[in-house]
């Protein structure tokens, strides 16, 4: 080996001051000072309180930091369907929600690890609601003026994360959040993406059926920003009519109540839309009428034309975020009503595993509490930011 090579000794700790060992150049780098965050806390320093969801891509908790007291959502994440040992959409989640800081995007705080690289955790702000299970236990439902009040904060987070190259991706209210202040927050950045002028083809099969718009539906592989708006669309529309507005069962049922909600596209409208990919499959019923008026007979011209401009079929003609801030629906009576004066609600997520919290009962301390969370004690990392940059996760 030539004297000036760089050496890597693998029993040092990789915490050492400065450097990172890189596992596709295979020797040591020195860390810029600006990239100097520190390193990774462990997990053992927070006490499990309970589980409050689980969703595709980690477990989530409600857990008690033991240094500050403070009360924070720590999100685990799935380590199946990883590349080399790393759970390729945790640290996207992680590269992209470092750099966003919004009050209406949910904040990541830091992230801990459990052993080893195998078990990371998020650990975000905690919000006292999820709108998904709030609407389902609700005793009455949203007035307007609350649906305002979160439709807004919900365009606002858009608007700041399209203006940010990010396309969630995932929008429906199971990833929406609410505090009891009334805030909302956008959560689950595990599908979202950074996006490039011109944008380049990308997975169709994302966002959920029930919010997913036809041009994903139809096999379009180009995704921009108005996915995201039509699913907005999708929870306007469901908060409402207080139940999911366009409920497929499956993608062709998904298509079919499109069609039959919005009428029949075409080229006229939709330049290209007869050669996307899907529509070789099958031929579309036919269906000339919008029947948006009909399902919404109390709903203002103002909160009509909002609803219409955000189910245009074409993507690019559809509205933005921007524009559904400036809609005359948010200005009119009844007014959105301030996020402060939303109303505080039960946080079932925690009562209904108050039977997971009575077997914890007595362990809290021990270490089988940590058990989710992986072993005691971990290894220290270099902040993560170090990680992604190296696994190249733009
Ligand atoms: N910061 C948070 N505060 C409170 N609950 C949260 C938080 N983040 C997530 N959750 C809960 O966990 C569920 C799953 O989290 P999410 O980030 O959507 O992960 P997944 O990718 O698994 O769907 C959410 O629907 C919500 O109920
Ligand atoms: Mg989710």
């Amino acid at each position: 080996m030539a004297a000036d090579s760089p050496v890597h000794d693998a029993s040092a700790s990789l915490e050492r001051v400065g450097q990172f060992f890189s596992a596709s150049l295979g020797n040591a780098f020195e860390i810029p000072e600006c990239e100097k965050l520190g390193t990774c806390r462990s997990v053992t320093e927070f006490e499990k309180l309970n589980r409050v969801g689980e969703g595709t891509y980690g477990i989530v908790y409600r857990a008690r930091d033991t240094k500050t007291d403070e009360i924070v959502a720590l999100k685990k994440m799935r380590m199946e369907n990883e590349k080399d040992g790393i759970p390729i959409s945790g640290l996207r989640e992680i590269n992209i929600l470092l750099n966003l800081r919004h009050k209406n995007i949910v904040e990541l705080k830091e992230v801990v690890v459990g052993t080893s690289l195998d078990s990371i955790f998020l650990v975000m702000n905690y919000c006292e609601q999820d709108l998904a299970s709030l609407l389902d236990n609700m005793p009455q439902p949203f007035s307007e003026a609350q649906v305002k009040c979160i439709m807004l904060q919900v365009f606002r987070g858009l608007k700041y994360l399209h203006t940010n190259f990010i396309i969630h991706r995932d929008l429906k209210v199971s990833n929406l959040l609410m505090t009891d202040k009334g805030y909302v927050k956008i959560a689950d950045f595990g599908l979202a993406r950074k996006f490039g002028v011109p944008v380049k083809p990308m997975t169709p099969r994302v966002v959920t059926l029930w919010y997913r718009a036809p041009e994903l539906l139809f096999g379009s592989k180009i995704q921009t920003i108005a996915i995201d708006i039509w699913a907005s669309g999708c929870i306007l529309g469901e908060l409402l009519a207080h139940h999911p507005l366009l409920p497929g069962r499956s993608e062709i049922h998904q298509i079919d109540m499109i069609v039959e909600m919005f009428g029949t596209p075409n080229d006229k409208i939709w330049p290209g839309f007869s050669s996307l990919p899907a529509l070789e499959n099958f031929t579309l019923k036919k269906q000339p009428y919008n029947n948006l008026r009909h399902t919404f007979p109390w709903l203002s011209e103002a909160g009509l034309r909002l609803l219409n401009s955000i189910f245009v079929y074409h993507p690019d003609k559809r509205a933005t975020a921007a524009d559904c801030l400036e809609s005359s629906y948010f200005k009119e009576k009844p007014h959105p009503c301030d996020p402060e004066l939303m109303p505080t609600f039960p946080e079932h997520r925690n009562l209904k595993r108050r039977s997971d919290q009575h077997e914890n009962k007595g362990k809290a301390r021990s270490t089988n509490s940590y058990q989710d969370f992986g072993s005691a004690f971990s290894t220290q990392l270099p902040f993560v930011s170090i990680l992604l940059k190296h696994w190249n996760m733009a």
